[in-house]
């Protein structure tokens, strides 16, 4: 009988999420719920300064209070050789400060206690005599002749800067310009953000002396670059340490870099022999921890008078903060921001990046994005909007001309790119009907006339998802690809392990519908495991939207290879030859007689305890997959608006999504995935404000100034799909988690510049406050979001 794909929980089902049973029941197990035997607790002292000089520090009485174990400063770190710690950008950071602090909430001590309450009582009894020296807040501020030098611990380090990088066709690009009838110009602010998940970071250390077996339990997304970066820092044997990533409450880029706690945790266990928990605060979080963006984008569009673009010309200044410690292939100093424009048909394009140093916590970390494609994506809508109303053209209409036609694939970007599948026409039709456009632009001519604010706004982009392949991608020269083991047992149940680490993602639902849809192999039947690096296999990590191009791959190729050996099992089974054995889903039989025939579960049964001749026992194996090209999903996010012109506010009237991830394994998860990254979408452009005031005070260091929508705020989301399945990915999905962060933000922004527009407005930098666009309205002039400049600063 013919299996039900979508009754085993197969590809395509909407599966409800196995691991939902634990965490809707209080049953999660997080770094903070796990308690060791003996363990002590540790707590950081945080520079109330953005850049001083340490006279310093007296930890005296901190030694004093009953319950402290230890007491941790920067020179002690620096007898270990571990005051710095190497970045995952080649730079290096401060574990705990020596020489200055460089970012309010830097590093500066750590206390290690009987219970977390005395730690942090004993840090406010250490006394550091700081030298207040002035503050860098941008990174214009940091290019002045006179700006201070932040990082003067560093050799050759003249400056306050960080790269300078170049992509793409200098002179190509300068040909287009000089042909162009019409050049459009934009710059804007892509504002820090901080991707605040609902757990903060933390760690556990336990360093085992009498096995010399370090292990640790951390809240991060990459557990095995982790073991590697922690061998190379402390210099410990990679195979005594054994990292543990348990349930994480949400990571969106925060949990992949090394932070100082982890490794202070670590140097204390070894020094006490005792466990030691580090579980930083929500404010420690937004002030200390990876934020993202914070980009001054610059750029320039040559068009034809028919509405062609010709070349396209981009400057970032990125503001990586004190230390240059975000993740990213080592290749490309600014990640991807030259993936801009991809889904566009641009025969030039020329991109320069300079990254600063300032005086904030590190900047640039990949939030919910694939190393800066959501600047990257945000810029190119918002250009591509400004592009068409110097046309005069209408926007949908400009688009359309200029997409990658869907029978141009594979198509060579003009940063150098290959894409590979899409439909982007017809996703914005599909995107076009829904939202109504016809008749919303009707409707909009008419409010205006009675002086109602409407506008509407899209963001088309297609964006590399799934890094590797490893020719082209490596953090750290870790070269990028990932993994799946697969141990199928006796009774055909089976245990699937990844390199990946989910987030919330819900791996141990989808893992499972891949390995049924490959093997037949009822979904409720496969636990999968992740984030242990004594038993998962090696991998990269779960960021950038990897895990379904890159490890979910890895499980349809290892289920392939069990198949393959499971299908020599049955033709011994049959008693026929492997080549008169046909595969339907969960099943064997002999091609001339369809009745006769072996299950999966046959299968597994006999690996175990009748194999032909010559063959090793048993049913597992491992794939290791190196993808050929990235996944180029495609999305197109349509919003309306109202804009108050009394008092700035604007509400979403409706948000319409067409999302193009490929091959859907589980549509329930995929709309969630989107849904929640409308939502982030919709907080920056509207709410998320963090910025730093003129001293470097970080403001928005709580979550009553730093806003996160609630369902309250949030607008409703429609959402349509459109398949174009991957070429090249064993199952045709793309990736999907980071899209509608990705492309979201300019959907809302450029609805409500259209709203504005006839106003002599072209920008407001978000997060789009009523105040600022009050400002906009009312002067008709743009409003820009750079932090203030002390004047009396340099
Ligand atoms: O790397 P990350 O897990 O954050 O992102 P992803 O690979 O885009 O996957 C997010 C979730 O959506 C996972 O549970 C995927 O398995 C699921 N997904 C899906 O069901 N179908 C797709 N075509 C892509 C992702």
């Amino acid at each position: 009988m013919t299996i039900d794909e979508i009754k085993i929980g197969g590809m395509g089902a909407s599966r409800r999420r196995v691991e939902d049973n634990r965490f809707i029941r209080g049953r999660g197990n997080y770094v903070d719920d796990v308690v060791l035997p003996g363990m002590l607790h540790m707590e950081i002292l945080r520079s109330p300064l953005a850049h001083a000089r340490i006279r310093s520090i007296d930890v005296s009485k901190a030694w004093e209070i009953p319950g402290v174990r230890l007491v941790l400063t920067g020179d002690m770190m620096a007898t270990r050789n571990l005051a710095w710690m190497p970045t995952l950008s080649y730079d290096t950071q401060a574990v705990l400060a020596t020489d200055k602090v460089r970012f309010q909430g830097q590093e500066v001590a750590a206390v290690i206690a009987d219970d977390p309450y005395i730690a942090k009582d004993a840090c406010e009894a250490i006394v550091v005599d700081y030298e207040p020296l002035p503050v860098i807040v941008n990174p214009m501020q940091a290019m002045a002749d006179s700006a201070p030098l932040i990082r003067d611990d560093k050799e050759n380090q003249p400056d306050n800067k960080v790269f300078d990088w170049e992509v793409g066709d200098r002179e190509a690009t300068e040909r287009a310009f000089a042909e162009a009838d019409v050049v459009s110009k934009l710059e804007l602010h892509y504002p820090r953000s901080h991707p605040s998940p609902l757990e903060p970071c933390g760690s556990i250390a336990d360093f085992d002396r009498s096995t010399g077996k370090l292990t640790v339990y951390m809240t991060t997304q990459a557990p095995h670059i982790i073991r590697a970066a922690v061998a190379l820092v402390a210099e410990l044997p990679e195979h005594m340490i054994r990292i543990i990533s348990p349930d994480l409450g949400g990571g969106f880029g925060n949990k992949v870099p090394v932070y100082p706690g982890y490794v202070i945790s670590i140097l204390a266990s070894i020094l006490t022999e005792r466990p030691v928990k580090w579980i930083e605060d929500k404010t420690g979080n937004l002030i200390s921890t990876g934020f993202g963006r914070d980009v001054y984008l610059q750029g320039e569009m040559a068009l034809r008078k028919d509405g062609r673009i010709l070349g396209v010309r981009m400057h970032t200044i990125s503001d990586h903060g004190a230390f240059f410690s975000d993740a990213q292939p080592s290749k490309f100093k600014i990640g991807l921001m030259h993936s801009a424009f991809a889904c566009y048909d641009i025969p030039s394009a020329h991109l320069t990046a300079t990254g600063m140093y300032t005086n904030k916590a590190p900047g640039g970390v990949a939030y919910r994005c694939s190393f800066r494609v959501t600047e990257a994506m945000f810029f190119q809508e918002r250009m591509v909007q400004a592009a068409a109303d110097d046309l005069g053209m209408d926007q949908a209409e400009f688009r359309r001309v200029n997409f990658v036609r869907d029978d141009d694939f594979p198509h060579r970007t003009a940063f150098g790119f290959l894409t590979d599948s899409g439909q982007y026409g017809k996703c914005l039709d599909v995107g076009l009907e829904a939202i109504g456009y016809e008749q919303f632009l009707k409707d909009q001519e008419e409010a205006r006339k009675k002086g109602r604010l409407l506008g509407i706004g899209i963001s088309t982009m297609t964006e590399p998802l799934g890094a590797g392949n490893s020719r082209e991608y490596d953090i750290l020269g870790i070269k990028m690809f990932d993994s799946a083991e697969l141990r199928v047992h006796m009774t055909g149940k089976a245990i699937l392990r990844t390199g990946a680490k989910t987030q919330g993602q819900g791996h141990e639902t989808t893992w499972a519908q891949i390995v049924a849809h490959e093997l037949g192999i009822p979904a409720d039947d496969i636990v999968v495991e992740e984030g242990d690096t004594d038993t998962a296999p090696f991998g990269m990590g779960t960021y950038a939207s990897r895990s379904t191009p890159v490890a979910g791959a890895a499980v349809a190729m290892v289920s392939r290879k069990i198949r393959a050996k499971a299908r020599k099992i049955a033709a011994h089974l049959l008693e026929v030859s492997e080549e008169d054995v046909e595969w339907e889903l969960g099943r064997f039989y002999v091609r001339s007689q369809p009745d006769r025939g072996v299950t999966i579960q046959d299968c597994s049964m006999a690996a175990y305890s009748n194999v032909p001749d010559g063959m090793e026992p048993g049913l597992e194996n491992t794939a290791y997959y190196d993808p050929p090209n990235l996944t180029w999903p495609f999305a197109c996010y349509i919003a309306t608006v109202e804009v108050d012109p009394e008092t700035g506010v604007w509400d979403v009237l409706r948000m319409v999504a067409v999302d193009d991830c490929g091959v859907r394994i589980n549509p329930m998860i995929v709309e969630g995935q989107i849904m929640g990254g409308l939502t982030e979408a919709y907080a920056m452009a509207s709410m998320q404000f963090i910025t730093f005031d003129a001293d470097g005070n970080c403001v928005g260091s709580n979550y009553m100034d730093y806003l996160l929508p609630t369902a309250w705020e949030t607008p409703g989301f429609e959402l349509h799909e459109v398949v174009t399945p991957c070429p090249h990915h064993p199952i045709g999905a793309k990736g999907i988690g980071e899209c509608a962060t990705v492309g979201g933000p300019a959907a809302f922004v450029n609805a409500v510049m259209d709203a504005v527009k006839h106003l002599g407005v072209r920008n407001v930098d978000m997060p789009m406050l009523p105040d600022r666009v009050h400002q906009a309205v009312t002067t008709g002039s743009d409003v820009s979001g750079m932090p203030p400049v002390r004047t009396d600063a340099p």
